[in-house]
């Protein structure tokens, strides 16, 4: 069986953490967002994953060949010279698609996060007999998304929009398919959008069925939605492998914290946090609602909240950070500084305050 996972695109909502890394590469509680998607495939028996990408190949490959290895899946790159949409990109590959089984294959939006129910998938796709399959959760505002309307006894999905002005439902596409083959005949080779063009027709063939996503579910691509899909990880972790979170005097509510890191007494960490590999925290510090990626240094007194520390950024002795401030690689937050939704680029210095 095979997949591709939609990586295109250039990340610009998590900016600027994607100006040194590409967006499914940025760790997502201290493991790159890709690897989650890929073990849950080869977990269901695909054999080979094709990235569908078009900005920084090389660096996910590059890093990609030594997970091959590890993982036994083979992974292999079709990229497009311009952006093809969500759908252009599966006319692309759609060789590498085609293995003359007739099997189904997966097709996965690049930034979302869940529990990858797919056996489940392949399972509710071959008892419906139609030419596709989207998993589909609910949301408060679906105002961001593609909104689904469903006939519940069946699956059927009757409506596909996305994105519409106006919506009577909250069912939203979580951007996880499985697809017959036959579904590559009917997609041209040039930009073009799935969502927009290709499951609105086969809703109205009624041949597009929708399958409820259960548990957690987040598209991570969006820094605010990133530390609320943490969240949504951290309390799945709490409840299925709770050893893996920290515990002790100076944690509240779940956190998660590489071995490596260093955190002296006197800190108070949590709820919801990730502390990656090499990061140093000194004491009297408090977290909470945020991540640090690797090698990240806090100084003595810092207070940071909502908010993201990019990879060996530093944060300055009595620093107040908030409100999705989010900082590149190498950026420096100075001594005493307060940020109100600071975004700084990477090795950026920021001296003085911003409320
Ligand atoms: N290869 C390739 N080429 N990938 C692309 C391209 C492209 O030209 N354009 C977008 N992608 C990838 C993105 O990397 C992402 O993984 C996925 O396709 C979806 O594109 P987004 O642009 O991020 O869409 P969205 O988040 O606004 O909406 C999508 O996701 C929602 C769920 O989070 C849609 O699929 C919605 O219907 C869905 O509800």
């Amino acid at each position: 069986m095979k997949a591709l996972i939609l990586a295109g695109g250039f990340g610009t909502h998590l900016m600027p953490l994607t100006v040194t890394v590409p967006r499914a590469l940025v760790e997502f509680a201290n493991k790159p967002i890709i690897l989650y998607q890929i073990e849950a495939l080869k977990g269901v028996g695909v054999s080979e994953v094709v990235l569908a990408i078009n900005y920084k190949q090389e660096v996910i490959l590059e890093f990609l060949k030594e997970h091959e290895k590890k993982l036994g899946i083979k992974i292999t790159c079709s990229q497009e010279t311009k952006p093809l949409g969500t759908a252009g990109s599966l006319a692309l590959a759609k060789d590498k698609l085609i293995d003359g089984t007739g099997e189904p294959f997966f097709v996965l939006n690049s930034d979302v996060i869940s529990e990858y129910p797919l056996m489940e998938m392949i399972e509710f796709h071959k008892g419906h007999g139609g030419q596709a399959s989207i998993m589909v959760t609910e949301v408060i505002d679906p105002s961001k998304y593609g909104v689904v309307v469903i006939r519940e006894a069946t699956g059927m999905v009757q409506e596909f929009a996305e994105k519409p002005s106006t919506f009577s439902r909250n069912k939203i596409n979580a951007g996880i398919y499985l697809l017959n083959p036959s579904i590559l005949d009917q997609i041209e080779l040039k930009a073009t959008s799935i969502e927009k063009e290709v499951f609105p027709r086969i809703a109205e063939d009624k041949k597009l069925f929708a399958m409820s996503l259960p548990g957690f579910w987040m598209d991570i691509g969006q820094p605010r939605d990133y530390i609320a899909g943490q969240r949504l990880y951290l309390q799945f972790l709490q409840q299925n492998s709770s050893a893996k979170l920290a515990t002790g005097p100076k944690i509240v509510g779940n956190v998660l914290i590489d071995e490596s890191a260093v955190i002296e007494d006197g800190s108070l960490i949590g709820p919801n946090v990730v502390i990656g590999p090499d990061c140093k925290i000194e004491s009297g510090v408090s977290l909470s609602f945020c991540t640090l990626l690797r090698g990240v240094h806090i100084k003595k007194d810092a207070f940071i909240c909502s908010s993201i520390m990019g990879w060996n950024s530093s944060v300055g002795r009595g620093a107040r950070l908030q409100n999705m401030t989010i900082l590149g690689e190498k950026a420096k937050v100075c001594d005493e500084v307060f940020s109100n939704g600071a975004v700084l680029q990477p090795h950026e210095e920021m001296k003085s305050s911003i409320f």
